[in-house]
């Protein structure tokens, strides 16, 4: 790893290849195929791509968590990979804002060149999407799956860890709801005292075109904390306490 010392990780923002991840999988398993599940990418804006997935899935592999958290559930596609590449035993949490009565009546918005152009846009155009279709990949999914998942409607700014015993219970915290700086900020204090010692916290849209305000949140949090991105990828993490010995 870039900025590796002694075994450490130094602080700042590294940026390693895909294939850096692939490689501890394979010699974690040299003898057998590592396969995952995974729905064909969704046509819709604000999902990940295959290679994003695989990168979770390939964290997921690596870390064994067993206690998941995501940050915007939106259509519910990252929280079913989480689900259908996971131990038996594992949970998922997830949150998205809570949803007016009468909201699933109205249409879902077509996207347009402003909603992929401009920041709030693009975050006012998913906050309305999701409000008229619900989370419908996790909705149609197997039960096995769906068994899995819990979900919480509430404004991230507004949620209190301690209050909803939530505090140092996930291995595994994935950042994805509001893409403005003050809500990653808020979202990521959370993720600090949600995740137990070892434990990896992971932003979506770090370098994007679009939400740069997760990459100017992201590269000042790096300054005290070391921070992995993934090229060719919207995503970066951090890894914490015995995780760290893994990357
Ligand atoms: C980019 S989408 C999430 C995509 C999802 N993680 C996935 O991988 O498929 C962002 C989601 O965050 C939700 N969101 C935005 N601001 C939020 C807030 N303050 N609290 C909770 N959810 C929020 C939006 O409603 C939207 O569903």
């Amino acid at each position: 790893m870039d900025n590796d010392s002694g075994g450490g990780l130094g602080y700042g923002v590294s940026k390693i290849r895909p294939k850096r991840l692939f490689e501890k999988i394979e010699a974690l398993s040299p003898d057998r195929n590592v396969m995952f599940n995974v729905m064909i990418p969704t046509s819709a804006i604000g999902g990940l791509t295959l290679l994003e997935s695989s990168i979770l899935v390939a964290l997921t592999v690596l870390l064994a968590p067993s206690e998941f958290f995501e940050f915007g559930t939106y259509h519910g596609a990252t929280s079913l990979l989480l689900a259908a590449n996971s131990a038996d035993h594992a949970r998922i949490t997830t949150v998205d804002l809570p949803r007016s009565p009468g909201a699933r009546a109205a249409p879902a918005p077509a996207a347009d060149a402003l909603h992929l152009q401009n920041d709030s846009e693009n975050d006012d155009y998913l906050r309305r999407s999701v409000a008229a279709t619900g989370a419908i990949h996790l909705e149609r999914a197997e039960p096995r799956y769906q068994r899995k998942v819990d979900r919480l409607y509430c404004d991230s700014r507004a949620l209190d860890p301690v209050a909803l015993g939530l505090a140092r219970r996930f291995d595994f915290i994935f950042i994805d709801g509001g893409h403005d700086f003050e809500t990653v900020a808020i979202d990521t204090a959370n993720a600090l005292r949600m995740a137990k010692d070892d434990s990896v916290i992971i932003w979506h849209d770090y370098a994007s075109n679009l939400h740069r305000d997760v990459t100017r949140f992201v590269d000042g949090f790096s300054r005290h904390h070391a921070v992995i991105h993934v090229e060719n990828t919207m995503l970066a993490f951090t890894v914490r306490g015995r995780f760290k010995g893994l990357m």
